[in-house]
């Protein structure tokens, strides 16, 4: 580096899985698979970021490519990129297995230093991005900041990666991501201040948790949760969660705690169990609905806990959609459905979980489970033994055990229908888009959306609502949808699926 430069900021980029489709070992440039928006994400962090590609090709080690293989490939990809103006400023190979212990496999730093000491790199405004909790943790103590992506192998590997890294559907959701918060903790510090000030004060602001985007305010304050109400569409009766940020809290929203819901917040909390209980007769009864019992949970995104404490009160917080809509699983969800009437957005990324918490009642004789979501049925059972499970309520029938079992939820504005396996008749579609659990089986000529390239119920939950706009935002004439297999986060999913095939009409009650 010259005398006097200004130390530059850096992005580290992941190859395959990150900037390439993984296609397992590649060989030959042939397979290189660029995905569709890398080359315009890479252009404009380009504009700020000097681009290095830091890759783990163990492959080399077992002998099943060669070190002049990989060279190949990546002067191509360079090449493909520079055509499309962007400059990878150099690459950096690890060709080892783990077990070799080798200094410059990731998570280690080696290569992030040489870059730093060749190109004189302001490691402190600099970034990783890859789809492999050790790209996330490169360099960490040296100050690079961490992002995570859900492409590549993303959704596989989400359960070893540490709360506080910021996880992306796609490279141009992270790359945006930079550009509006090249100092990560100061600008989301400021965000969580900003809103925890506007709900201190009666007002609202929408929020990440691990499940889905929240629109929260102060469980306390009654004309706050009827902002909530209105912003939503939402009819008054059905009920909030309060969102708590310490077991201190449960009592000041629980009148009464029973040993299951001490052992189930044990094993789940934090996390997306919501627990229905007596209700203390401080809490409005806005928020339950009338009811005398009121749903709880403790979040475990690390954005959702601080700023219930910064608010210094439990937080009410339906997710941030409309009505009858699909949830939000981004900030920008959130924003295009309600625009700047939900106040302040945090945006903290994608949610990992994808869809809701679990609701489970111990208000009656027997614990009754009255929405699948986050946490599994069977992981519930092996704590607290047999549960029931309400019943979906018919339209138009009587009041539903929880008000929020109304069957038309989640809908998307396109026509939905569900299937177990999808009909034949729908093959040659072109006007059709496909939502499938894992890769489709049979060519089919419409788009298509995979949840999970290995079939897991854990990964389609992190993609589904994120799949399912994407599709509703084609102008399609139908989405044909395929169950999950009914286990699990598989449920979750279906429950959701049912639902959206039912459309958005208005409830007959
Ligand atoms: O994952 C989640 O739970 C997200 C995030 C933001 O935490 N929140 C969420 O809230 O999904 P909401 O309002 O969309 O769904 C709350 C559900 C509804 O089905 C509601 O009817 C039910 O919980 N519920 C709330 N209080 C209840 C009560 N006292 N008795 C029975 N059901 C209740
Ligand atoms: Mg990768």
């Amino acid at each position: 580096m010259s005398e006097g430069m200004l130390p530059r900021p850096a992005i580290f980029l992941d190859r395959d899985g990150t900037i390439i489709e993984d296609a397992g070992v590649i060989r030959s440039p042939d397979q290189i698979v660029l995905y569709d928006d890398a080359a315009s994400a890479l252009r404009s962090l380009g504009e700020s970021y000097l681009l290095f590609v830091i890759t783990n090709q163990p492959s080399v080690s077992k002998g099943l490519s060669t070190l002049q293989e990989v060279h190949a490939v990546n002067a191509r990809l360079d090449a493909m990129l520079r055509r499309e103006g962007v400059a990878i400023q150099a690459w950096y190979v690890c060709p080892h297995e783990r077990s070799e212990g080798c200094s410059c496999i990731k998570p280690n730093p080696e290569f992030v230093l040489r870059a730093r000491d060749a190109y004189g790199l302001d490691l402190e405004r600099s970034f990783v991005i890859g789809d492999h909790p050790h790209d996330a943790l490169t360099a960490k103590e040296l100050g690079v900041h961490g992002l995570y992506l859900l492409t590549g192998h993303g959704g596989r590997h989400l359960s070893a990666l540490p709360a506080e890294v910021p996880v992306f559907h796609r490279i141009s959701d992270a790359a945006e991501w930079i550009r509006t918060h090249p100092d990560p903790e100061a600008e989301l510090s400021r965000q969580i201040d900003d809103a925890a000030a506007a709900i201190r004060e009666g007002g609202v602001a929408a929020f990440p948790t691990e499940t889905v985007y929240g629109l929260g305010a102060d469980l306390f304050k009654p004309e706050a949760l009827k902002k909530i109400f209105a912003i939503k569409g939402r009819p008054l009766y059905n009920p909030l969660i309060a969102h708590i940020a310490s077991f201190d809290e449960l009592s000041r929203v629980a009148s009464f705690v029973p040993d299951a819901a001490l052992r189930l917040a044990e094993a789940f909390w934090p996390g997306p169990l919501t627990l229905v209980l007596p209700k203390r007769s401080e809490v409005p009864s806005l928020a339950t609905g009338g009811l005398d019992s009121v749903a709880v949970r403790m979040p475990a995104h690390p954005i959702a806990r601080e700023l219930i404490m910064r608010c210094g009160s439990p937080l009410a917080a339906p997710s941030a959609n409309r009505f009858t809509c699909a949830s939000p699983t981004t900030a920008r969800h959130v924003r295009e459905q309600l625009g700047d009437a939900c106040g302040i957005v945090i945006d903290g990324g994608a949610c990992r979980v994808g869809v809701e918490s679990t609701v489970l009642s111990l208000t009656g004789a027997r614990p009754l489970l009255l929405r699948p979501g986050g946490v599994s049925i069977e992981d519930i059972a092996d704590v607290i033994g047999e549960l029931d499970v309400a019943k979906g309520t018919p339209e138009g029938g009587t009041a539903p055990e929880s008000p929020g079992m109304m069957l038309n939820h989640y809908a998307p504005a396109t026509r939905l229908r569900a299937f177990v396996t999808i009909p034949k008749a729908y093959e040659a579609r072109v006007d059709v888009g496909f939502l499938l659990f894992s890769p489709p089986k049979v060519p089919l000529a419409g788009a298509i959306e995979v949840l999970s390239e290995t079939g897991d119920p854990r990964e389609a939950a992190t993609n589904f609502f994120a799949a399912l706009r994407r599709l509703d935002a084609l102008g399609l004439s139908e989405i044909v949808a395929e169950f999950a297999p009914d286990v699990g986060l598989g449920r979750a999913i279906n429950n959701r699926l049912s639902k959206a095939a039912m459309g958005r009409k208005p409830l007959s009650s």
